[in-house]
């Protein structure tokens, strides 16, 4: 124990430590050292993408036995609660961007379940840009600003566009108006990635995961959203905290889509490709369970900055697929974090699962027979356009008309041959389509010349 001269002299630490009272500072001063030192090292890395983001805090219960589907312990019964962490993030940009901004929102879940940690990693929209995690740096460089000059480079954006045809369904969704969102109250969140349930007798369905707020889902028009970024660029995360603090409980309601993974021969696209849904009419969503976020963070850093979610944080029943995307996934998120924070990382306290060893992690697939050819290729059913067709047909006239605007205004300021290839990526989704973005930036190319 210190007695009272001690914690005093320990706090009498306001002045640095000179020769005489105006004189320099002493190199020897390690009390100066020692809190400039901490001042530095005290932030943690940032995420290398999804680097803006929010936290709350709550709790998921069941309401439908996963039982038929799913070994996992906390999917068995109905009603029993269990804590769960969720951070919210936009997927490009950094710490100031605008949540208003056209982006995708990220939408993770920790389940601190008693069998261990599950991670719930979901999007807002639910296809991705391509299909093989290879070409995913590629695609983080071209949603990126310019290396010259840090600025958002629409060459760069729509060469992307251009450079992969199967970006074109996430084209339909990222730039109508499901693209911008003001509120993450009412926003859905898909997995994605295709995962496993194995039930008890081993039964295995493929499945994907979605969130749907029970306040309903709102998106608004790049003109608002633009409007919005100047207002206020943490709009989003401001209404997170203030509805919360404010005692209105934040909730949604956990669906599935489950698939026998022999329809998979059947169907016209690959169930496994990442640039695609699954038709709801044919894989209807069923509820199991709800989540109430109902308290929010007391320390930012280390109760959010500091979560490391990981699609490999998996539970017996509960196991990934053959898809491309989700595999590369598997082993880079605790790289990440490892670099980010520290190999020490699993012990942070909203990381920690009691004695957990590298043997807890589930190894998906065992007992499956599995023979081929070693090769790098394409998949045998690409089908880039049917659905972003679909989509684009599904829109009213008016969510048509934002689309082709939020297009042509971005698509304008790209290089001719850009512009000509993803016109003609359109053209294959809907030639009406095609050509009313032509005729949109021939318009803003007039005004741009006045
Ligand atoms: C091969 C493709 C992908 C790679 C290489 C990748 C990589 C990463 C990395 C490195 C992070 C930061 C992790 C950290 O530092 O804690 C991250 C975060 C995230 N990723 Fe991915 N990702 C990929 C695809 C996806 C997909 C398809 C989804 C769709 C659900 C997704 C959802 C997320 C989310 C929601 C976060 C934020 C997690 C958080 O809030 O901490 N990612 N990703």
């Amino acid at each position: 124990m210190y007695n009272n001269n001690e914690q005093k002299r320990c706090s009498d630490v306001s002045h640095s430590q000179t020769v005489g009272v105006r004189g320099p500072v002493l190199v020897q001063d390690t009390v100066l050292h020692e809190t400039l030192e901490t001042f530095v090292f005290s932030t943690t890395r940032p995420r290398r993408i999804h680097t803006k983001g929010y936290g709350a805090f709550g709790y998921f219960y069941t309401t439908h036995s996963m039982k038929q589907y799913t070994k996992a312990g906390f999917l068995q019964t109905t009603n029993q609660q269990i804590p769960v962490a969720v951070r919210f993030s936009l997927a490009s940009g950094n710490q100031g961007t605008p949540d208003t901004s056209r982006n995708v929102r990220g939408f993770s879940t920790r389940f601190y379940t008693d069998e261990g940690i599950f991670d719930l990693l979901c999007n807002h929209l639910p296809v991705f840009f391509v299909r093989d995690a290879i070409r995913v740096p590629d695609i983080i460089s071209h949603l990126s600003p310019s290396p010259v000059n840090n600025l958002p480079d629409p060459e760069r954006l729509w060469s992307l566009f251009a450079k992969y045809p199967e970006a074109t369904n996430m084209l339909m969704w990222l730039f109508s108006d499901m693209g911008t969102v003001k509120s993450l109250r009412h926003i859905k969140g898909y997995s994605v990635s295709t995962y496993v349930w194995q039930n008890a007798q081993g039964i295995r369905h493929y499945v994907k995961y979605h969130w749907r707020p029970m306040a309903g889902v709102e998106y608004i028009t790049q003109q608002e959203a633009q409007w919005l970024a100047c207002q206020d660029p943490d709009i989003a995360g401001r209404d997170l905290y203030d509805n919360i603090e404010k005692g209105n409980a934040v909730e949604y309601e956990l669906c599935v889509q489950l698939m026998n993974p022999e329809d998979a021969k059947l169907l016209p696209f690959d169930p496994l490709d990442d640039t695609k849904v699954w038709d709801e009419n044919q894989y209807p969503l069923l509820p199991v369970g709800r989540m109430v976020l109902n308290h929010n963070p007391e320390n930012y850093a280390e109760q959010v900055e500091k979560l490391a979610f990981n699609p490999a944080n998996l539970l017996p029943g509960l196991e990934f697929s053959d898809d491309k995307v989700l595999q590369g996934r598997t082993f880079i998120y605790p790289d990440a974090q490892r670099h980010r924070l520290g190999p020490d990382f699993r012990n942070i306290p909203v990381n920690k699962q009691p004695n957990w060893s590298p043997s807890c992690m589930v190894s998906s697939g065992n007992g499956r027979y599995v023979s081929g050819e070693i090769m790098r290729s394409e998949i045998p059913n690409p089908d880039n356009f049917a659905q972003a067709t679909q989509k684009y047909e599904s829109f009213s006239a008016a969510e048509k008309k934002n689309l082709v605007n939020n297009i042509s205004s971005g698509l304008i300021d790209a290089q001719p041959n850009t512009q000509y290839i993803v016109l003609c990526h359109l053209e294959q989704v809907s030639p009406a389509l095609a050509e009313m973005a032509r005729n949109q930036m021939l318009l803003y190319a007039d005004t741009k010349e006045k």
